[in-house]
């Protein structure tokens, strides 16, 4: 069976349940292999809003847990191949370097690479509300490639708590790399009026 190489940032936007769930998820799909770098605002949001522990529930789930300091890790390199990254969620301290180039830390660095070498770069960009200079970045990291997906929440498939929503919504961002044969996510089936 051939891997697929899937890197997950955890940056230190509100929300780490979404990188927590898109990792396990990611985990519990045979011959995929996933590469995590957590920032260090990450590791607090992770403390403040996850059960404790999760960070090194994580470790054991992951090929790899790489420094976010390590910038001469195999993630650093376009030469590794890997299908894509996922930033979940994305800071938008994170999405202001990705915009802007600034790969001074592995998390930003490995992003960068997803822009260059033409791979997918998925952004949960998490703030609200939001300032010109956030839709600005957003804006640039769109024309340079990556897909902005805010964990906006669905709610045709009436979720009946916030793991659901989370769920969902890590399900989305796993669909939007494009590598599953079939859609993790719940799909809308329409509502097909008589007539
Ligand atoms: C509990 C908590 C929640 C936060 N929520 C957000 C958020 O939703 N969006 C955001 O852009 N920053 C948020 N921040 C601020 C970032 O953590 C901060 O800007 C940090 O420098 C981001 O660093 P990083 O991008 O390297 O992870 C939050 C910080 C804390 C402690």
């Amino acid at each position: 069976m051939s891997i697929v190489r899937v890197v997950v940032g955890i940056s230190g936007a509100s929300g780490a349940a979404l990188g927590v769930r898109i990792t396990e998820r990611l985990a519990a799909m045979p011959g995929v292999e996933t590469h995590l770098v957590v920032s260090d605002a990450a590791r607090r949001t992770l403390d403040l809003e996850c059960p404790p522990g999760a960070l090194a529930r994580l470790e054991t789930l992951v090929h790899r847990h790489h420094p976010n300091g390590d910038i001469g890790a195999s993630i650093a390199s376009g030469s590794f191949p890997v299908r894509g990254m996922i930033v979940a969620p994305c800071s938008m301290q994170t999405l202001s370097a990705i915009a802007t180039g600034r790969a001074d830390t592995l998390l930003t660095r490995a992003a960068d690479v997803q822009m260059k070498e033409r791979r997918r770069l998925v952004l949960l960009a998490r703030e609200t509300p939001l300032h010109l200079g956030h839709l600005r970045n957003m804006c640039a990291v769109t024309e340079m490639g990556a897909i902005v997906m805010p964990p906006v929440p669905a709610f045709y498939h009436r979720p009946q708590s916030v793991a659901e929503i989370v769920d969902h919504l890590a399900a989305r961002a796993i669909d939007i790399m494009a590598f599953a044969p079939a859609p993790l996510a719940e799909s809308w089936t329409g509502t097909d009026e008589a007539g």
